[in-house]
């Protein structure tokens, strides 16, 4: 049977990730089967995923008739039928290490031998839940944003014991599925996403706290400044095409800046000249120097284009 026709069980319904991954899946063209130990959960999935899957219809987002794409998702109360046949697993159980050790140990032991194991789970590794499993080659983390059908990244975080094979299949699976998965070579606390965001929330509550800015203020210097350029260019590239000479040129003026910043904090690490050179070496293999000033045309012009749907949704 090809991976597309296989179902994908996403474990846990009426949680916001489990009914994300159904609608993301469903959408792409796998039966899904949802489970969840709360009756009350499993019966308000079908509705919930429906819903969302009306609103992409009306925001011109599906390519097919909600209701066909909602038909593929099912409900099962029984773990083992949910899983029977399953490509891939998914599972969004409550953030606690017991609960995913537990449950996973039920999936190795239900699941297709050949099925991918992945957790959902925004901060606790495979290595914590899946160590001690026969099947442990087979499990990973997917970690996604949320909701996942409208957030595509998704991070893959194999454990040093994950296969590589398994890591490729559920990207390849994710690729599929209309996703953007990323890939993270080693696993670390709160994965990348959420380091990132937190880097930015620890600022935004010193600053709070230090009286020099109002939430709603620094709210918008995000939605209206660096958010509004992160959506079409990451932090590396905004720095590289800040400055004509690119990302050496901006660590070469900025650097001691951004360092000082971060000592007020406590942190001390600084961008030193090997680090430098390697962010900058896989840059320029991105992005020739020559070709700068036609990036930085491309930038603008796709400013341009978001502005123009900004104003036209009033925002
Ligand atoms: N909400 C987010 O923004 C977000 C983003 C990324 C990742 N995650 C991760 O996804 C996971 C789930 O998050 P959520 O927000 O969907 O949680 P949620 O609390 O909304 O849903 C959890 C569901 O798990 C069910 N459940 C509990 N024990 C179970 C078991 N043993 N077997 C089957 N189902 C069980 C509950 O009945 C509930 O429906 C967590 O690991 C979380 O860290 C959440």
């Amino acid at each position: 049977m090809s991976e597309k026709a296989r179902p994908v069980g996403a474990l846990v319904s009426a949680g916001s990730i489990g009914i994300g991954w159904a609608v993301v899946f469903a959408r792409a063209g796998h039966p899904v089967r949802l489970h969840d130990v709360s009756a009350g959960a499993l019966a308000r999935a079908a509705d919930a995923a429906r819903g969302r899957l009306e609103m992409l219809a009306e925001e011109a987002l599906l390519d097919e008739a909600p209701g066909a794409v909602a038909a593929r998702i099912t409900t099962s109360p029984d773990l083992a039928q949910a899983v029977a046949g399953a490509a891939l697993v998914l599972e969004q159980v409550p953030e606690k290490p017991e609960l995913k050790r537990a449950v996973f140990s039920e999936l190795d032991r239900l699941a297709p031998a050949d099925a991918v194991l992945a957790s959902s789970s925004s901060s606790i590794p495979a290595s914590v839940f899946a160590e001690g499993l026969a099947g442990r080659a087979r499990c990973l983390v997917a970690h996604p944003g949320n909701p996942p059908f409208l957030i595509p990244v998704v991070e893959i975080v194999p454990a040093p014991f994950t296969a590589p094979e398994a890591a490729g299949r559920l990207r390849a699976l994710m690729e599929q599925a209309g996703q953007t998965p990323v890939m993270l070579r080693r696993e670390v606390r709160g994965f990348v996403y959420n380091r990132l965001q937190g880097a930015v929330l620890r600022e935004a509550y010193c600053l709070l706290r230090d009286g020099v800015i109002s939430v709603a203020d620094l709210d918008r210097i995000v939605t209206h400044g660096l958010g509004l350029r992160y959506s079409l260019i990451g932090p590396f590239e905004t720095s590289d095409l800040n400055y004509r000479g690119g990302l050496a040129e901006h660590a070469e003026r900025m650097g001691a800046n951004y360092a000082a910043m971060g000592a007020e904090r406590g942190q001390n690490d600084p961008w030193t000249p090997d680090l430098v050179a390697k962010a900058v070496a896989e840059r320029r293999a991105l992005l020739p120097l020559e070709r700068w000033e036609e990036r930085v045309a491309w930038r603008d012009r796709e400013l341009m284009a978001l502005l123009r749907f900004r104003r036209a949704r009033g925002l």
